[in-house]
């Protein structure tokens, strides 16, 4: 049988109860599609390094590294100084497992998830590929005459060539694989000159591919269009920073941030996936959390891993719970945590059972 070994995450805030319910849907995929996972579980986040002053270990990382996926559940806490976890945790495994791209399907399952005025499940239906090793992340900061009235902070947003053009040519090979076949650009070279880099390299990539449409939109104006005519998007390519921002967009006219999920991906290296939300620290323990994003994180793992089958099952088991109003939405204590993997778990059991 095969087996997929997998390091869990499940961190901090909701993280952990929402990642119990991911890794129950997990175990129904595994009973129903036959196959398996080792999973081996880090302590990994703010209440780990609150009791032991201990961030990730280079020795767990190099741990980590050796499974087939990671997954995690989130991180981050108020406690700890900003930025301190984050980038000790999920910016180190992006940049050292240099998980190139950040994969964030935004996929609207029914017409009553969508804030929007009628949209419907054909008009949301989109993929942004975030690159996710440069741009403002990098970490090129600093501060002089710090605490002073005359001080400055400089941030530097870094673009390469290669970091560039990895991102935009693997939208291409996603659009292609997509009914539409359309790539749109977001970017904002007018202002941010340094991204005329984008639109250089945007612009030979997209040579290679004239089965697909291009198409292009300033940051800014991306975000109004996907309020007003979000169908006007297919898969969308946009720096590291604006896909942080568009994708929280994103979130809410797919039905809420309990229901996004991404992948931090190397094509086929070990890749990372987690539920696009926080940790939600008011939230947790409190079993109100939706797991949604976090399932859904577990199906694109599977999906990445080869399990295609399995993948598609879970994204179709969860699409009918919406489009019957089993489940009512992601709302924090409309279902509870617990009741929604249970509920996920038994419909993908009984799927199978018609198969
Ligand atoms: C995300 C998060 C992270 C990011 C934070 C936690 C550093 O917002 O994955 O979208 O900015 O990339
Ligand atoms: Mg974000």
């Amino acid at each position: 049988m095969k087996t997929y070994s997998i390091a869990v995450i499940p961190g901090d805030g909701i993280g952990p109860e929402v990642t119990r319910e991911a890794l129950g849907v997990l175990t129904a995929a595994e009973e129903v599609f036959g196959f398996q996972t080792r999973r081996t579980l880090y302590p990994y986040g703010s209440e780990h390094y609150l009791k032991t002053k201990e961030i990730f270990p280079d020795a767990a990382f190099e741990e980590t590294k050796a499974h087939n996926a990671i997954y995690l559940g989130a991180i981050g806490d108020p406690r700890l100084p900003i930025g301190l976890i984050e980038y000790g945790i999920i910016a180190k495994m992006r940049f050292e497992l240099d998980l190139y791209i950040n994969l964030r399907p935004i996929k609207l399952y029914d017409e009553s998830l969508c804030p929007l005025k009628d949209k419907k499940p054909e008009d949301v239906d989109m993929v942004i590929v975030r690159e996710n090793t440069e741009d403002a992340y990098v970490g090129a900061h600093g501060f002089t005459h710090k605490g002073q009235h005359h001080e400055v902070a400089t941030q530097t947003m870094v673009y390469t060539r290669i970091g560039v053009e990895r991102a935009i040519r693997y939208a291409f090979e996603l659009a292609r694989t997509r009914k539409r076949k359309q790539v749109t650009l977001i970017d904002k070279a007018n202002a941010v000159r340094a991204q005329d880099i984008w639109t250089r390299t945007f612009a030979i990539v997209a040579r290679e591919f004239p089965d697909c449409k291009t198409d292009h939109a300033y940051i800014d104006a991306a975000c109004m269009w996907m309020v007003k005519n979000p169908e006007w998007f297919d898969v969308a390519v946009t720096p590291n920073l604006f896909g942080d921002i568009i994708t929280d967009l994103g979130a809410m006219i797919q039905g809420g941030m309990g229901i996004a999920a991404s992948g931090n991906i190397h094509p086929g290296r070990v890749s990372l996936f987690e539920p696009i939300h926080g940790s939600a620290p008011k939230h947790a323990g409190k079993n109100t959390s939706s797991p949604i994003a976090a399932i859904m994180a577990a199906s694109m793992m599977l999906e990445y891993l080869g399990e295609k089958q399995a993948a598609a099952a879970i994204d179709q088991v969860v699409g009918d719970l919406f489009r019957s109003k089993r489940l009512k939405g992601v709302q924090t204590g409309m279902h509870s945590c617990t009741e929604v993997g249970a509920l996920v778990a038994s419909e993908l059991r009984a799927v199978a059972a018609k198969v």
